[in-house]
């Protein structure tokens, strides 16, 4: 069986003390599918606070990127060590936003991957095409890129600690959330993709999430597809009720 995963993605939202009141409402909420993982990425200057506050709950604390680099002079990053150190063990890497606005391209993604790795860590590995790729009709061709060229050089034991999060750049923040067909239609082209390189076993094996605009009003459709094992939720991550609305979708 897939691991099912909804994952909130903060990100550059909420100081700290915004943070504590958020964290003390999620503890508040009733997530009622024991086997439905939760989990949220506030900023690094939270991460502590979170770990701490959600111990004893079912909810699990990922950071938003991380460094390739073990350590040493990379003014303003952050690296597995210190993650790992906080208690964090997952890591998002690849965010279509980190590629827009912070120039992360495959190459760089690749390292990542192999950084978080050999750390032990868990890796959502984000990608997802731009409105013209898919008004240009390249939208597979773009995402069987990003795979390949980012993630596609792990071996397949390395899958266990991999969850794929596809979010079509047109879709985040912008209310338009993928159709629940295209949704499927891209869940099923990336499992034939891994299906193709890794074998049946770990193509049926890989959660893959769906990010952009997933609101409580859409999740369970969305969800109810059967290459969808997700979320990865933005926006709506940021208040309680609606979070755990969308966790509570399956
Ligand atoms: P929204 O849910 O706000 O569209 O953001 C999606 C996203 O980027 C999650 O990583």
């Amino acid at each position: 069986m897939r691991r099912k995963i909804v994952a909130g993605n903060w990100k550059m939202n909420k100081n700290l003390s915004e943070t504590t009141v958020l964290l003390e409402d999620l503890k508040k909420q009733e997530f009622k599918d024991e086997a439905v993982e939760v989990i949220v990425t506030p900023p690094f200057t939270n991460l502590s606070l979170a770990v701490t506050t959600l111990k004893d709950s079912k909810i699990n604390v990922a950071a938003q990127n991380m460094h390739q680099n073990a350590n040493g002079a990379f003014t303003g990053e952050i690296s597995a060590d210190m993650l790992k150190n906080t208690g964090v063990e997952t890591v998002i890497l690849g965010h279509s936003e980190r590629r827009a606005y912070f120039g992360e391209n495959d190459a760089l993604l690749a390292e990542k991957v192999d950084t978080a790795l050999k750390n032990n860590m868990e890796i959502i590995f984000c990608f997802g095409e731009e409105l013209e790729d898919r008004k240009g009709g390249k939208h597979f061709e773009v995402v069987e890129s990003q795979l390949k060229n980012g993630i596609f050089h792990v071996n397949d034991e390395n899958w266990k600690h991999i969850v794929l999060a596809y979010e079509p750049v047109w879709a985040i923040g912008t209310g338009e959330t993928a159709s629940p067909e295209q949704a499927q239609e891209m869940h099923a082209f990336i499992r034939k993709t891994i299906k193709e390189t890794f074998g049946e076993n770990t193509a049926a094996s890989v959660s893959i999430l769906y990010g952009g605009s997933v609101k409580p009003a859409n999740a369970s459709e969305i969800f109810a597809k059967p290459d969808v094992d997700g979320g990865l939720i933005g926006g709506a991550a940021l208040d309680a009720g609606n979070f755990s609305a969308i966790a509570n979708s399956f």
